[in-house]
């Protein structure tokens, strides 16, 4: 099977490198890339949210099957443009994936499912949320609708944060991802990712994770994309998992279904668990990043017989054989980040460090230069390792990063704390 990944980052690297574990992956191209897939696929220069032209390339490459990393291509029609090519895919279409692209879809969709999730209402001018905001209170939390990278949401812990929130969304801080607004009541609890594959009918569940979002050590600082993750989640016990999947996700899928935007690719079902129970946060219609590195880690090469029955549409016969081990990701950022960094600095080591089926440093933000590998993004190096045990796994990642020889990166050194 020839097979494209559309993306670059650590977590189209790692889906890379399960799929090649596999021996029915034939020919492996991934566009953009980075340097990590350099070294296991062809890096092809293609602009991967124009659908046309993904089609057009994957047709002249007899390219057999598409795998899409992120979310922009998805909620740009790169999956349906390939679908109508005739060119099976794994991702949903620009229709489903308005469960990442727009929060007050996914609102209206968990009130039709009854999934719970927090109260909420859906404004499109400042004067009605301003005044929402004034009689629900404080802690409140402030969502702009559309895609925002991340930097669409206030956690407002005070009345004045929430109101300035307010006033900058619609002042235009997020550009049209912020003319509606979501206000949100705020839930307390523990956060935990839940990660499922889906073929538009039957759902298969393919792991848990929990990141750290913040850029410092004890989760302080800044927010980012993600400095680190480890898998399973501890806190998303069997019964959790059982009660997400009857109360949440296949009751989004039937509504999913039944609005004719049948949901078929990877659900990342983002949750806030009190008391044993249940409530959404968030869908992604995509793998998190960095916590597919964790989820590969663990599958390895079966992943693409995952990915390629939820495409095909046989997720009823499929099953994950689970091993039963843990896997951490540690993030080596520029200095700098989420702030502004230096582009173009050079990791030494790299070609001294294991890399196998336990230990292995994903790249997101690299290129080769003149024999080099170079720092080319925020978030840089994914060093990833598993074992036994969480403390194990722990162990040998950070025995990795110690090991490579970079001045101007950083990461955090407690990624796993909460589980550890
Ligand atoms: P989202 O982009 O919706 O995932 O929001 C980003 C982060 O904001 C989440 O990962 C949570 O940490 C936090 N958050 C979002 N919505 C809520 C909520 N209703 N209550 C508490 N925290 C929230
Ligand atoms: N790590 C969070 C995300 O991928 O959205």
């Amino acid at each position: 099977m020839n097979i494209l990944i559309l993306g670059s980052g650590g977590r189209e690297h790692a889906l890379a490198w399960a799929v090649k574990q596999n021996p029915k992956c034939g020919r492996l191209i991934v566009a953009p890339g980075n340097a990590g897939t350099a070294a296991i696929a062809w890096n092809a220069e293609l602009d991967i949210n124009d659908g046309e032209a993904v089609a057009a390339f994957a047709q002249e490459q007899t390219v057999d099957f598409v795998i899409i990393g992120p979310e922009a291509p998805l909620a740009a029609g790169v999956a349906d443009a390939l679908r109508a090519a005739g060119i099976l895919c794994f991702g949903p279409s620009a229709a489903a994936a308005e469960l990442e692209a727009s929060k007050a879809f996914t609102k209206a969709i968990c009130d039709a499912a009854g999934a719970p999730t927090a109260a909420y209402a859906h404004f499109t001018d400042a004067a009605a949320a301003r005044a929402y905001v004034e009689e629900r209170g404080a802690p409140i939390v402030i969502k702009a609708d559309g895609l925002a990278a991340g930097k669409g949401v206030t956690v407002a812990m005070t009345l004045e944060e929430a109101l300035a929130a307010v006033d900058d969304m619609f002042g235009g801080a997020h550009g049209s991802a912020g003319a509606e607004v979501v206000i949100e009541e705020f839930m307390e609890g523990e956060e935990a990712s839940f990660f499922v594959l889906c073929d538009g009918e039957d759902a298969l569940p393919v792991g848990t994770a929990q990141d750290h979002k913040r850029v410092g050590d004890g989760d302080t600082g800044p927010n980012t994309g993600g400095m680190g993750a480890y898998s399973p989640a501890p806190v998303l016990t069997d019964d959790i998992a059982q009660r997400t999947m009857d109360e949440i996700v296949r009751p989004t899928l039937r509504e999913m279904a039944k609005r004719g935007t049948p949901y078929q690719g990877v659900l990342y079902v983002g949750l806030m668990i009190k008391d044993g129970a249940p409530r959404l946060v968030e869908y992604n219609v995509r793998f998190g990043d960095p916590e597919c590195q964790v989820l590969m880690m663990r599958l390895g090469g079966q992943a693409l017989d995952l990915l390629h029955a939820a495409a095909e549409g046989r997720l009823a016969e499929a099953q994950v054989n689970w091993a039963d081990d843990h896997a951490i990701t540690v993030v080596m950022a520029a200095n700098g980040y989420p702030g502004a960094y230096e582009k173009g600095s050079v990791i030494c080591g790299l070609e001294a460090v294991e890399q196998n089926s336990k230990e292995m440093v994903f790249h997101a933000g690299t290129a080769s230069k003149d024999g080099a590998i170079i720092a080319t993004g925020g978030r840089v190096l994914n060093v990833t390792a598993r074992g036994a045990s969480l403390s194990e796994a722990h162990t040998r990642a950070y025995a990795l990063v110690d090991a490579i020889d970079w001045p101007e990166g950083f990461c955090r050194r407690d990624i796993g704390w909460r589980a550890l």
